[in-house]
């Protein structure tokens, strides 16, 4: 840059203040730049989407399917078997959120003349269960709910996954390998599936009904009983054996269930050699007993400690419980923290550790390398071993 003294480049710099200003006064108010690629993200993955309940239905003694459809002109914005959609939810005063892999068929959501997708939520136990016993207690036909979707990796992708797929499914985790099955009999997804579906007894089946109903040679369900009853068909655990029974040449496993089904399967897939990049596992929440998972301090009485919450200028301290996430002593105190998956994985409720001792399970590290180095933690999957100070974002 060329100096010319000082009187001559203060008066130069004014001279361009004079003209942005004219400029600025002869512009138009609307905004004529549109960023097209922007649009389109927004569409395919808007911030909110706002759903109407248009049918609850159970399907099984112990789960209920919703069915939702967009309102107020929003559009269902389109998603792959195997994703989940992150419900908010106020439940007797607590904001929170909750994920559900989608069990209807993308198809369904672009076709027809009431696009819908929907979920089965599984009721909680007693003791232990939260949103999903109120939902399925108290959700009804015309309810409304601000929806966000689609999230999760846990989808069959052509370029890295064999054809031939086998999914090892308990409990809820049928649900994403429902809307696969729908999916591949609609003709629009081009691949083998195979379902080994576990369960203890043949109550707790999920779906089985909307499965069986589906008519087509590429798709194969399969109901494995590990309780006494008498059962025809495959009893016992999904164990290497019956795993390998119904296994073509290259498989692709995909894995998903309650944590200690997780760790039994990917157990005996290795026991298979099943290389890692061959095995796509999603995990359905968190661990429900902080203190029975690997790595967790030996004899630690739980307590309740102080969290210091550090959002821009403002700072409060709350109450947070060794045995719950950080993210629920946010939700319990009314501090908005944002939360998709609530098992590790997508960063969304990320966090800045300032100070304190925390426990994060293996399996629900899902952290950046740069992030552990920094200290960084998704709050979902971080329970305090001391007092704490975090910094969150401002929302
Ligand atoms: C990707 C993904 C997909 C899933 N898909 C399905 C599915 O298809 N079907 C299905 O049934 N489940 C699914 N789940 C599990 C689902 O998200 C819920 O975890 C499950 O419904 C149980 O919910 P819950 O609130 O009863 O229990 P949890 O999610 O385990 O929450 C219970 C916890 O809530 C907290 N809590 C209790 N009281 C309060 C309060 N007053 N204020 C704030 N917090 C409180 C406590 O910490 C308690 O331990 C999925 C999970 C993931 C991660
Ligand atoms: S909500 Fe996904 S990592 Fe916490």
């Amino acid at each position: 840059m060329k100096v010319y003294g000082f009187l001559k480049d203060v008066t130069g710099a004014s001279r361009v203040t004079n003209a942005r200003r004219k400029l600025i006064e002869s512009g138009s108010p609307e905004n004529l730049y549109h960023d097209h690629i922007k649009e389109v993200a927004r569409e395919l993955h808007p911030q909110v989407t706002r759903v109407v309940v248009t049918k609850c239905e159970d399907v099984s003694p112990t789960a209920r399917r919703f069915t939702f459809e967009a309102v107020d002109g929003d559009v269902l914005p389109p998603f792959q078997c195997g994703q989940y959609v992150s419900l908010d939810l106020e439940i007797n005063g607590t904001v929170t959120t909750r994920p559900y892999s989608i069990c209807s068929a993308p198809f369904e959501a672009r076709e027809g003349e009431h696009p819908f997708f929907q979920i089965t939520v599984r009721n909680g136990r007693p003791e232990t269960g939260f949103a999903a016993n109120w939902l399925y207690a108290n959700v009804k036909e015309g309810d409304r709910f601000d929806a966000h979707l689609p999230f999760g990796q846990f989808y069959y992708e052509p370029l890295r996954d064999s054809r031939t797929i086998v999914a090892l499914a308990g409990g809820s985790g049928i649900t994403p390998f429902c809307s696969m099955a729908k999916e591949i009999a609609h003709g629009t997804l081009d691949a083998d599936l195979t379902i080994l579906y576990g369960s203890v007894s043949t109550k707790d089946i999920i779906l089985e009904k909307e499965l069986n109903a589906i008519d087509c040679e590429r798709v194969r369900f399969v109901n494995v009983i590990s309780g006494d009853e008498p059962y025809e068909g495959e009893k016992g655990f999904l164990t290497r054996d019956l795993i390998q029974k119904y296994s073509g040449e290259d498989t692709t496993y995909f894995v998903c269930g309650p944590l200690p089904m997780y760790h039994f399967v990917k157990g005996e897939l290795e026991a298979l050699n099943v290389p890692p990049r061959r095995i796509r596992m999603e995990v359905f929440g968190a661990p429900r007993n902080v203190a029975e998972a690997e790595g967790y301090p030996k004899d630690f009485e739980p307590k309740t400690f102080h969290l210091t919450v550090l959002r821009g200028r403002q700072e409060d301290v709350i109450e947070a419980s060794s045995l719950e996430p950080l993210t629920v002593a946010l939700e319990r105190a009314g501090i908005r923290n944002g939360s998709r998956c609530r098992s590790g994985a997508c960063g969304y409720c990320r966090a800045k550790l300032v100070s304190g001792d925390v426990f994060i399970p293996q399996d629900g590290d899902g952290r950046r390398r740069a992030d552990r180095q920094y200290g960084y933690v998704h709050a979902c999957s971080t329970w305090p071993l001391s007092d704490c100070i975090i910094r969150i974002p401002i929302m």
